[in-house]
């Protein structure tokens, strides 16, 4: 369709103006071309006529590509509701609606559009919505998931290096169970509750949680709490919501929510009634009071778990608390050796590089491997011959980054003497050497 085309529409309307599927080949065609003004005044002319279906997905079309996503959907839900189980504008709405961040409602709109053709494909909604009932690909590795919250992770425990305590609780606390079912239910025992990840930034906890949801194949939603309270402002309980049934419908999933501190009753706005609603929410949704929390897995995650809410840490709830180290020596040699393998080195002494790493974190090490890449690049310019990075490399990488952890120690220490309840920072303790 070109500008002829369109010239040649308008023509042919002036001499019959009330010819309907006309006016629409006109405006869908300027729709195409995304001539938003001019196709949204035929949509209108159509509209001042009849209540014409494809008039009023049209119009609705042009406001979501304008970016007016509360037109569109005030539109399509109006249409919907009149009782048009039309595959399109349930399509478009479910768009909208995710355009808004009303993912539970996208859901169940997506939901319809699926009983109405198992087979559709909305490259779009799937990527962000999808992933149960429906059609599989064949090839269930090869699904991307580039939404904002879910993905499906290819890293497992094997990408972890070390840590080996806290694998085991996770195998016992979220594998087990979402492997073995029955087993559970045989023994009554309840399957539920989460598992709470704390210690110094950059030990790994996100990046362990990840990798269990890659270990049981199981889809992974990352949200930071501070992005859900501070985001959409006002709408936090909605978002809290939002983002839990997104889980329930995905599931097998993991929740991973991070910086579970931010809803801390020691936070002076948390103590406020706004704040503590939210915490109500929260843990409501963290219960399964309305809904079914089976086969979502929740790992929470904080630097500071002394600004927690107790109730948080109730049978049910976050009722495993684990302490995430900085990596010791031999987790340090891992790690580096994960991080290096796809790296051009000559022998590197991994040994060596453990001792003198000690406190440094994980995310640390990485940073080191970038520092003496940079340096190594930067040689390799003088003279354009790549060259593989070597033990020195690191050595001097490492003088140029100092370790983060024993700051967050300096506080975690005054918690674990003098505030540590049930013997809830004893990890902490005896990591540090202080006896009880
Ligand atoms: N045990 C580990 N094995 C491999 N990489 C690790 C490990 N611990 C930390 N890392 C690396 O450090 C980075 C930071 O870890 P992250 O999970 O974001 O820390 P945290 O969530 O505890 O702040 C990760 O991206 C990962 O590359
Ligand atoms: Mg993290």
């Amino acid at each position: 369709m070109n500008e002829n085309t369109i010239e040649s529409l308008r023509e042919a309307l002036k001499h019959s103006p009330n010819n309907t599927p006309l006016r629409l080949l006109l405006a869908d065609t300027l729709l195409g071309l995304n001539r938003l003004e001019e196709a949204e005044v035929e949509y209108r002319l159509v509209l001042k006529s009849s209540n014409d279906t494809k008039a009023t997905i049209g119009l609705a079309k042009v406001f979501y590509k304008k970016g007016n996503y509360s037109a569109c959907n005030v539109i399509l839900e109006e249409f919907i509701e009149n009782g048009h189980e039309d595959l399109e504008a349930l399509t478009w709405y479910a768009k909208g609606l995710l355009k808004e961040n009303s993912v539970s409602r996208a859901i169940e709109t997506y939901k319809r559009v699926l009983s109405i053709d198992p087979n559709f494909f909305d490259e779009e909604l799937d990527s962000q919505l999808r992933v149960k009932g429906g059609r599989e690909t064949s090839e269930p590795e090869e699904e991307v998931y580039d939404s904002r919250f879910l993905q499906k992770p290819s890293i497992n425990f094997s990408d972890v290096g070390g840590m080996d305590a806290v694998k085991k609780e996770i195998e016992l606390k979220i594998i087990k169970p979402l492997l073995h079912p029955e087993l559970y239910k045989a023994y009554g025992k309840k399957i539920g509750g989460g598992i709470l990840l704390y210690g110094p930034p950059g030990c790994g906890k996100t990046f362990l949680a990840k990798a269990t949801a890659g270990q049981v194949n199981a889809k992974f939603i990352s949200v930071g709490l501070n992005d859900i309270l501070d985001m959409w402002i006002g709408n936090s309980e909605k978002n809290l919501h939002e983002i839990f049934e997104l889980a329930r419908f995905n599931t097998p999933c993991i929740l991973f929510i991070d910086e579970i501190d931010a809803l801390g009753a020691s936070r002076s706005d948390m103590k406020q009634s706004a704040g503590r609603h939210l915490i109500n929410q929260f843990l409501q949704e963290l219960d399964g009071i309305d809904k079914t929390n089976e086969g979502v897995l929740i790992i929470g995650a904080t630097n500071t778990p002394w600004n927690l809410d107790p109730a948080f840490r109730r049978p049910g709830r976050f009722d495993r608390i684990v302490f995430v180290p900085p990596p010791d020596e031999t987790t340090r040699e891992s790690i580096l050796q994960l991080k290096l393998k796809n790296k051009p080195v000559s022998s590197i002494d991994y040994s060596q590089l453990a001792k003198k790493t000690e406190h440094y974190s994980g995310a640390d090490l990485d940073a080191i491997i970038d520092i003496a890449i940079e340096l190594k690049l930067e040689s390799s310019f003088e003279d354009g011959v790549p060259k593989p990075i070597e033990t020195k490399d690191l050595l001097n990488a490492v003088k140029k980054h100092k370790a983060s952890t024993q700051e967050w120690f300096m506080t975690a220490k005054n918690f674990a003497m003098f505030a540590n309840d049930a013997g809830l920072y004893d990890d902490i303790l005896s990591y540090l050497k202080i006896k009880k």
